[in-house]
């Protein structure tokens, strides 16, 4: 693994060219993602079968030189685990029961949720397995915050009510951001013990709080879930990815313990902490619309991170509309080899 650019640039290394990965690089934006994913009754067994799960981080580094792998399972797992039941709507997305009345306020022990998740931990040993000795694994968990917004919400999409909640019951969501920061520290330390090389935590849902609230419901869940995960031992590098943070990036990079930055396609310049790794942020669409659009977008990113240790990726998720041969012309421009 020392000669993995990925982890070397996480341990604070510039290297150049960057290395590159792709946020959701396993997808519906490949074929032979859509043909697998017919296998599986529903999105959630499909992440629960070790098998399917495996090949689907295998299919994009037999496509093209990624430099880092990405387990595939999806952060709603969480709130699966913990009693709250997820389940997909075809084209729409996830779908949770809300929080509303007292009945719902319940939630299953850590213990109990963390066993029902072995398929998970299964899952990473088999692709640490099958994946070639320089390949790191990525394992990650959603933030506690873009988490509990969708248990409060129950769905995707605005998050008023969520936000409101947080106002309304105060006590009530601080236990349940507890309960997530520990069930996540967990979730984590079980992916690192079964193999994986770096964690990522996606906070999809940082966006639009006071300050106020995001060092209630960002900055402070964050902490406790990076301290108890060094408490119980781990030494894995984390990447934080507090998509739409805004002004409040740098607080975040200084504070919760990340080792490195995530950002999103909005951040225009360095905004962590001087050394500190930061990862992104080509916007997604221009792998949908590729061209000299995508040359002229690529080229700005490198250049404006190339004063940092720097990981080449998405601003966010790739969408299922990207096209294939635009990802092959990514890889290539990042490479330098177009
Ligand atoms: O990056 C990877 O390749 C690993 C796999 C991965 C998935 N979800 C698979 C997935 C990861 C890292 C996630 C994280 C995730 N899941 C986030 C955080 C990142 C982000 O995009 O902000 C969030 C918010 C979720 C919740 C979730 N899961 C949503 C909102 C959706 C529906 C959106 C959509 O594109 O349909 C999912 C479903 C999902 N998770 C899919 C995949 C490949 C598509 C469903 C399918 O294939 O049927």
């Amino acid at each position: 693994m020392t000669n993995s650019a990925f982890l070397r640039v996480l341990n604070g290394e510039r290297v150049n060219p960057p290395p590159l990965w792709i946020m959701r690089q396993a997808g519906r934006y490949l074929p032979e993602y859509r043909e697998l994913r017919t296998r599986a009754k529903n999105f959630l067994d499909f992440c629960y079968s070790p098998a399917l799960a495996t090949e689907a981080v295998l299919q994009p580094l037999r496509r093209f030189q990624l430099d880092a792998a990405i387990l595939f399972s999806d952060i709603l797992v969480v709130p699966d685990a913990l009693g709250r039941k997820v389940w997909f709507v075809e084209g729409e997305g996830p779908r949770l029961e809300p929080l509303i009345g007292e009945e719902h306020w319940r939630f299953d022990e850590v213990e109990r949720a963390i066993q029902r998740l072995a398929p998970v931990y299964e899952a990473v040993g088999r692709i640490k397995g099958s994946l070639d000795a320089n390949t790191p694994l990525i394992g990650f968990c959603g933030g506690p915050w873009t988490v509990a917004t969708y248990m409060l919400q129950g769905q995707g999409g605005d998050k008023e009510r969520a936000r409101r909640v947080a106002y309304e019951r105060p006590l009530d969501v601080d236990r349940l951001l507890d309960l997530l920061a520990e069930m996540s520290a967990r979730h984590l330390a079980e992916q690192v013990k079964a193999g994986a090389d770096c964690l990522q935590i996606f906070e999809s849902w940082a966006e639009g709080l006071p300050p106020l609230q995001f060092e209630r419901l960002i900055i402070k869940p964050t902490q406790k879930l990076i301290q108890r995960l060094r408490q119980i031992g781990v030494a894995t590098p984390i990447i934080g990815f507090p998509r739409g943070a805004g002004a409040e990036i740098s607080n975040y990079a200084q504070r919760t313990g990340v080792t490195a930055l995530g950002i999103d396609t909005s951040v225009p310049k360095i905004l962590a902490p001087h050394g500190m790794p930061v990862q992104g942020n080509l916007d997604p669409l221009l792998l949908v619309v590729g061209g000299t659009a995508l040359e002229s977008g690529v080229r700005d990113v490198l250049e404006r991170f190339s004063g940092a240790p720097h990981i080449f990726n998405l601003g966010h998720g790739i969408t299922p509309e990207a096209s294939v041969e635009n990802v092959a012309r990514l890889v290539d421009l990042v490479k330098g080899r177009a």
